[in-house]
C-alpha cells in the first residue's frame, strides 16, 4: 500500500513538541512493514536539507483575487520512506513554526491551507496514494478538500483519509471571512461541518470529512468524547465513535535509550546500572547545582510550558515540596506566564529547582538519564512520550492519570514488586504533593527502588505494534472508500 503522511512537523526537519517524534518515526516503521510511504511537510527555516531537488516546479494556489504559486522539492529518501517539502519562503521561512511566544502568525489560516492544497496537487504529479494519513489542524483541510472541492477528481475517487489528532487543544480557529478568501465553499460553515461559535474550525472539518479519526491512546480517544476533555468538539466525535479509535505512540530507541545515547556521560543498562549515577553528576553539572548529596533524589521535567502541562500545580505547592529532600531540575520554554513561574521559583527556592528556559535536545536526553524520577502532572495528556522515554532510562515517572499518562504508567506496588511508576488523578497540589512523597518515600528502599527501574526498563513501547495498528485502520478506510465508490 502506499501512504502519504501530511503533517506540520518531524523530526530530524522540523520539531516543537511530539508529534515531530511521532512523524519521523512512523514512516520508517510502515516501510518495514513493506509499505511505501511519503511524507509530505513545510519546508521551515529550520528545515535542514542536504541536496534538495525541485520536483514539482509550480502549483498554483489562489487567494482572494490572486494567484500564488508554490513549490516542492525532494529531501529525498530516508529508511525506506520519500520526503517532500512544499517550499513558499514568504510563508515558511520565518524564526518559528506556528508563531512567537508573543501569539500565533496572524497568517496560519492561508499558510496551512496553502500547504494542504499543494499536498493534494502535488501528489498528483508524483504519486495518488491509496490513503492519506494527516495530522492535526494544519492539515485538516486535506480531507476537507478532498471531499469537497476535489470531489469531482478522478485522480482522487479511491482514496482514503485518515486523521490522527493529537491534541484537541489545538482546533485551527479563524474569522469565517477566511473562507472564501481560501476559495472554501460557503456551505462549510454550517454548524454540521466548520462552523464553531461564529468562527471556523479547520480540526472539526477534519473530524468531519476524514474516513477515520485516531488519536494517540486509548485513554484520551475516549476522554475527547466528554466535554471535560473535548474542548467543545465532543458532539462531533461522539457523532463519529464508530470511526474513532485509539493507537498509542511508540517511541524510538535507537534514541531514546540509555545503551545508545550519544548524548548522555555514561551508557548503562538494567544489568548495569552504575553508569546512571555519572549522568546524574553531569546532569547536576549541567544545571550548575555543584554543592549537593548525589544521594538526594532529583526530580526531572521536560516539556512545553503550556497550560495543558500542569505546572500551575507546582506553584501551588512548592512551599512544602521545598522541605522535601529532594531537587527538581526543569527544561523547558513556551508560553510567557510558564516561563516566568519556573523563574520565580528558582529565584524564590534556588537550592530546590534548578531551571532552564530553552529548548535544547541534549539536556533533554541528559534529564531522560540524569534524574531518578520525572514529573508529568498535565491536565490532559493526549498521548505523552516523556514519561515513555524515562522508562527506558529508569526514571520514575511521576504523573497524572490521565490520557496516555493513564495508559501507559503502571502504579507501583511495594508488596508485590509490581509497577513502573506513580499516578495520581485529581487535579489539585494536594494530590500532586503525596504522590511525590510516596515516590520519595519509595526511594529511601534502594533495593525495591532497583526493581521498580528495572520493571519499567523492560517496557517495550516500540513502534512495530502501533504501525501495524495504522495498517488495520489504512485498510479499512480503503475498504470504507471501496464501499462508497460501489
Ligand atoms: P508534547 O508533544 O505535548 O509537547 P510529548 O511528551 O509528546 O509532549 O513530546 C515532547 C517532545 O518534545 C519530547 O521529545 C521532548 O523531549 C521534547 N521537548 C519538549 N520540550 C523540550 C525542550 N524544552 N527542550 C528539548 N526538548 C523538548
Ligand atoms: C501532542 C500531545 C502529546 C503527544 C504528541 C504526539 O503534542 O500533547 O501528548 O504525545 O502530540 O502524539
Amino acid at each position: 500500500m502506499h501512504i502519504a503522511l501530511v503533517a506540520p512537523e518531524c523530526v530530524p526537519f522540523s520539531k516543537t513538541g511530539g508529534l515531530a517524534d511521532v512523524v519521523g518515526a512512523l514512516p520508517h516503521a510502515l516501510a518495514r512493514l513493506g509499505h511505501q510511504v511519503s511524507v509530505y511537510l513545510p519546508r521551515y527555516r529550520q528545515t535542514k536539507l542536504t541536496d534538495p531537488e525541485i520536483v514539482v516546479r509550480s502549483i498554483t494556489v489562489p487567494y482572494d483575487d490572486r494567484y500564488r504559486f508554490c513549490s516542492v522539492v525532494s529531501g529525498g529518501t530516508q529508511s525506506g520512506a520519500q520526503f517532500y517539502f512544499v517550499d513558499y519562503p514568504a510563508f515558511f521561512d520565518r524564526d518559528a513554526l506556528y508563531g512567537t511566544p508573543a501569539g500565533d502568525y496572524p497568517d496560519n489560516a492561508e499558510r496551512f491551507a496553502m500547504f494542504s492544497r499543494a499536498v493534494l496537487e502535488a501528489s498528483k504529479v508524483l504519486r495518488v496514494p491509496h490513503v492519506f494519513h494527516c495530522h492535526d489542524w494544519q492539515s485538516a483541510l486535506v480531507p476537507v478538500m478532498l471531499r469537497t472541492l476535489y470531489a469531482e477528481d478522478p485522480a482522487f475517487r479511491d482514496v482514503g483519509c485518515t486523521f490522527t489528532i493529537h491534541n484537541m487543544g489545538y482546533q485551527g480557529l479563524f474569522p469565517s471571512e477566511i473562507l472564501p478568501l481560501l476559495m472554501l465553499p460557503w456551505d462549510l460553515f454550517t454548524m454540521s461541518k466548520m462552523e464553531f461559535f461564529g468562527q471556523v474550525n479547520f480540526l472539526k472539518g477534519a473530524l468531519v470529512y476524514s474516513d477515520f479519526i485516531t488519536t494517540v491512546s486509548k485513554k484520551y480517544s475516549q476522554e475527547i468524547q466528554t466535554s471535560e476533555y473535548g474542548f467543545g468538539l465532543e458532539g462531533v466525535l461522539r457523532a463519529r465513535a464508530a470511526t474513532v479509535t485509539g493507537i498509542l505512540n511508540g517511541v524510538d530507541y535507537e534514541e531514546w535509550s540509555p545503551e545508545k545515547d550519544k548524548f548522555i556521560a555514561a551508557k548503562y543498562s538494567p544489568e548495569d546500572l552504575s553508569g546512571k549515577a555519572q549522568c546524574k553528576a553531569d546532569l547536576l553539572t549541567a544545571f550548575g547545582v555543584t554543592d549537593t548529596n548525589p544521594k538526594i533524589p532529583v526530580v526531572g521535567i521536560v516539556s512545553r510550558f503550556a497550560a495543558q502541562k500542569g505546572f500551575d500545580l507546582i506553584t501551588q505547592i512548592m512551599d512544602r515540596l521545598a522541605r522535601e529532600d529532594m531537587i527538581v531540575v526543569a527544561l523547558g520554554a513556551g508560553d510567557k506566564e510558564y516561563e516566568e513561574m519556573f523563574v520565580r521559583l528558582n529565584r524564590q527556592f534556588p537550592q530546590k529547582i534548578a531551571v532552564k528556559v530553552a529548548y535544547n535536545n541534549e539536556l533533554a536526553h541528559k534529564i531522560e538519564a540524569g534524574s531518578d524520577m520525572f514529573l508529568m502532572p498535565s491536565r490532559y495528556e493526549p498521548c505523552g512520550l516523556n514519561q515513555i522515554y524515562s522508562l527506558k532510562y529508569g526514571t520514575v515517572p511521576v504523573v497524572r492519570a490521565t490520557g496516555g499518562l493513564d495508559d501507559t504508567i503502571e502504579p507501583w506496588d511495594a508488596r508485590t514488586g509490581r509497577g513502573t511508576g506513580f499516578k495520581f488523578t485529581d487535579y489539585n497540589g494536594e494530590a500532586l504533593l503525596s504522590t511525590i512523597r510516596q515516590a520519595l518515600l519509595a526511594y529511601r528502599d534502594q533495593t525495591s527502588w532497583q526493581v521498580l527501574m528495572r520493571n519499567g526498563m523492560a517496557k517495550d513501547f516500540s513502534w512495530n505494534a502501533s504501525a501495524k495498528e495504522y495498517v488495520r485502520v489504512y485498510e479499512r478506510v480503503r475498504q470504507l472508500r471501496a464501499a462508497n465508490a460501489a
